[in-house]
């Protein structure tokens, strides 16, 4: 069964690169450009990877941010994620990344998104990972400075695929940022947000009405609301959901009780991701084979999760049908 997950030809959908910046790499990172991280070892670190919301994740996850300086650095941690997410069978890696987080602390827009980039470009090469950057929007500062970040963006557009919109969500509704979604979708960028992982349904509400996402990021609260369900299902907008993180971040006590299993009965289509697989213990293989043995999902039930993935993404017509076309043949060949 491992090895069939593994080699399922899928897209991962939710990931955020600085969410893939692994202890180790952290302090190397921290070394190299003679900044400390404030925790005193690697360990030091893992331990306080301990996290009772997603607040006390944030805290933490910005805190590690600090060590990504350089060029380099985005490019060293984006191959890394590239070479993991190739040997979990990912095909295809709509990726987010956090623009305000560096340039917050002087980190020119164009560094992060050359570095990135730079890997991207070989991943596909190297790993056959085809890859897309979607930038998202920190949601816990003013709608304002999402609008100054997405014009600092504007000469870089051409290498980016969409917005999305992340960080602290109880209190921060997607409402707030219609303007600045107004303008990606001007320049024909594509949408999505995080909504209805810790906030109310009327998040997941808000974000396809008022932003006009394709796609919404967790949605596990969707659930509250049976009608957004049956809309879910109805109008076939992917759940990029991450089941690992909602454990970690005590959104579901335990993995036995998380929503994935009856979204999916429901025909709502369902994605496996993994968020911060660093912070999180386990990438998209893991998270898949962790949550089928925890919801009692089968081999049709994943293969179901890994088309969903393919069809989910914003990949053209013809690219997505010949990772489908794969997958076809992947099942066909190594059913178990
Ligand atoms: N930033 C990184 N991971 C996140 C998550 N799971 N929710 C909101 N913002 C995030
Ligand atoms: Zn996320």
């Amino acid at each position: 069964m491992e090895e069939f997950v593994r080699g399922l030809p899928k897209a991962e959908l939710h990931l955020h690169i600085e969410g893939t910046l692994e202890p180790e790499m952290a302090f190397a990172f921290a070394e190299r450009n003679g900044v400390s991280l404030p925790y005193p070892s690697v360990d030091a670190l893992r331990a306080a990877y301990d996290f009772t919301d997603l607040q006390s994740f944030l805290d933490v996850y910005y805190a590690t941010a600090v060590v990504l300086r350089t060029e380099a650095d985005f490019y060293d941690l984006t191959i890394a994620y590239l070479e993991r997410a190739a040997a979990d069978g990912v095909r295809r890696a709509e990726i987010f990344f956090d623009p305000q987080t560096h340039t917050g602390r002087g980190i020119p827009f164009g560094t992060v998104v050359d570095g990135i980039g730079a890997a991207l470009a070989d991943g596909r090469e190297r790993f056959g990972v085809s890859s897309g950057l979607i930038m998202c929007f920190l949601r816990h500062l003013p709608p304002d400075e999402a609008t100054a970040t997405f014009e600092e963006a504007l000469p870089y557009l051409d290498r980016l695929l969409g917005v999305g919109l992340d960080s602290s969500e109880v209190g921060n509704p997607p409402e707030l940022f219609t303007e600045v979604y107004e303008r990606a979708r001007s320049e024909g960028l594509r949408l999505v947000a995080h909504a209805g992982e810790e906030g109310p349904a009327d998040y997941v509400r808000q974000a396809l009405d008022l932003l006009g996402v394709e796609r919404i990021d967790h949605g596990v609260r969707a659930e509250d609301d049976p009608e957004l369900v049956a809309r879910l299902a109805r109008e076939r907008i992917p759940l990029t959901m991450c089941p690992l993180s909602n454990v970690k971040l005590k959104v579901f006590d335990r993995l036995e009780d998380h929503n994935l299993g009856r979204l999916l009965d429901a025909g709502v289509m369902v994605t496996i991701n993994s968020d911060d697989p660093a912070f999180f213990g386990g990438y998209v293989g893991t998270n898949y084979l962790r949550t089928a043995e925890a919801l009692g999902l089968g081999p049709d039930d994943l293969v179901q999760v890994a088309r969903n993935s393919l069809e989910a993404t914003f990949l053209p017509d013809d690219d997505k049908q010949a990772l489908l076309d794969e997958l076809d043949a992947y099942v066909g060949a190594d059913a178990p």
